[in-house]
């Protein structure tokens, strides 16, 4: 069957690739994204663009915005709302905590009234690794408690876990959690290690590596994430947690090493201390995605990383 789709931040890192993948299946797709400049707005920019050639046109809205919202609910039969329109990262929510409240917990009101009054819309959400917060045991269970954040990011994050909950009991609404295991790939977020690793090295300029080295992620692949969230647009569910990692933890200085390998080029690397916020080990316990979603990440770093750097030096000259 034809899904009609929203898909909020699709100009986004995963938005971008979610629609990709949904408009070559023959799915409709519309996004909605407020271009903001937490980021380079060039590379938001550019993957509109490369998504217009797609077919896939994005409204450029705030979903803080309830009467936009409210509006675009009504303009098509949408099947099904894709939500990852969000202030993102760990680090800059100890700066401008402001900007995760307007984002990450008055917008998905806005997403989950729209969902209250619409129940014909499955809804999914991203989540993040990062509710785990000071959990020490690994790997990460969806049956964990999350009850200690080590980031206000990872507080809205748990927020909106409870707050679809809620709306699920009161309203009966449709609506799936995904816990996003740091993702990485082609037309990456240049706040994130891989992309600004990169930048640094080529411009020989030294990269900061917390911990002094002593850190692991449980980094996934982005075409492995997209094929999860496919996976959960068909998924029967109606309120339901699923975390989407690569199940395979990479030290950093194991993930700088294969970095230089790919770029051929040696690091300038500046060990330093554990950062506020920052979780020493992600490592994602799969089993539920596997039994319900047959989601089983396909890519190495070993495989991923190359890919990465093969986009990013294209992108660099202007091209894609
Ligand atoms: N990339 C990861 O590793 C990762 C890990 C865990 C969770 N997540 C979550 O997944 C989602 C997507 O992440 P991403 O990496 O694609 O991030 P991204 O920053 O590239 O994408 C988010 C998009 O949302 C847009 N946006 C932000 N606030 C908005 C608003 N008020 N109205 C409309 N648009 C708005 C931004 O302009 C951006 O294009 C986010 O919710 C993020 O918290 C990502």
């Amino acid at each position: 069957m034809k899904k009609i789709c929203l898909i909020t931040g699709c100009a986004g890192f995963i938005g971008f690739h979610t629609a990709r993948a949904l408009a070559a299946q023959g799915h409709e797709v519309v996004g909605i994204d407020n271009f903001n400049s937490y980021y380079d707005v060039n590379l938001k920019l550019a993957r509109e663009k490369e998504l217009k050639r797609h077919g896939i046109q994005i409204i450029h809205g705030d979903i803080c915005d309830e009467q936009l919202l409210q509006g675009i609910a009504k303009q098509a039969p949408w099947t099904h709302w894709i939500h990852l329109a969000a202030q993102a990262g760990v680090r800059y929510s100890l700066i401008n905590p402001q900007a995760y409240i307007e984002a990450n917990i008055k917008g998905f009101t806005n997403i989950l009234e729209v969902a209250k009054n619409s129940p014909q819309i499955k809804l999914c959400y991203a989540s993040s690794s990062s509710v785990y917060g000071l959990n020490t045991k690994v790997p990460y269970s969806i049956h964990d408690r999350t009850d200690h954040q080590a980031s206000f990011y990872g507080m809205t994050k748990k927020a909106n876990e409870l707050m679809a909950a809620t709306y699920h009991h009161l309203y009966r609404i449709s609506c799936i959690g995904m816990r996003f295991f740091t993702v990485y790939g082609p037309w990456g977020r240049p706040d994130m290690a891989l992309y600004s690793f990169t930048q640094a090295i080529l411009q020989n300029q030294p990269i900061k590596i917390y911990n002094f080295g002593k850190m692991s992620r449980d980094f996934t692949y982005i075409d492995d994430i997209v094929n999860g969230i496919l996976a959960i647009l068909d998924y029967q569910g109606t309120n339901e947690l699923f975390n989407l990692g690569g199940h395979q933890p990479v030290e950093l200085l194991y993930f700088v090493s294969l970095l230089e390998k790919a770029l051929d080029k040696k690091a300038i690397i500046d060990l330093a201390p554990l950062q506020p916020g920052d979780i020493l080990s992600t490592y994602a316990d799969i089993t539920e995605s596997q039994e319900k979603l047959n989601f089983y990440p396909k890519t190495s770093v070993e495989e991923g990383i190359p890919k990465f750097v093969e986009w990013y030096k294209a992108y660099a000259k202007g091209g894609t």
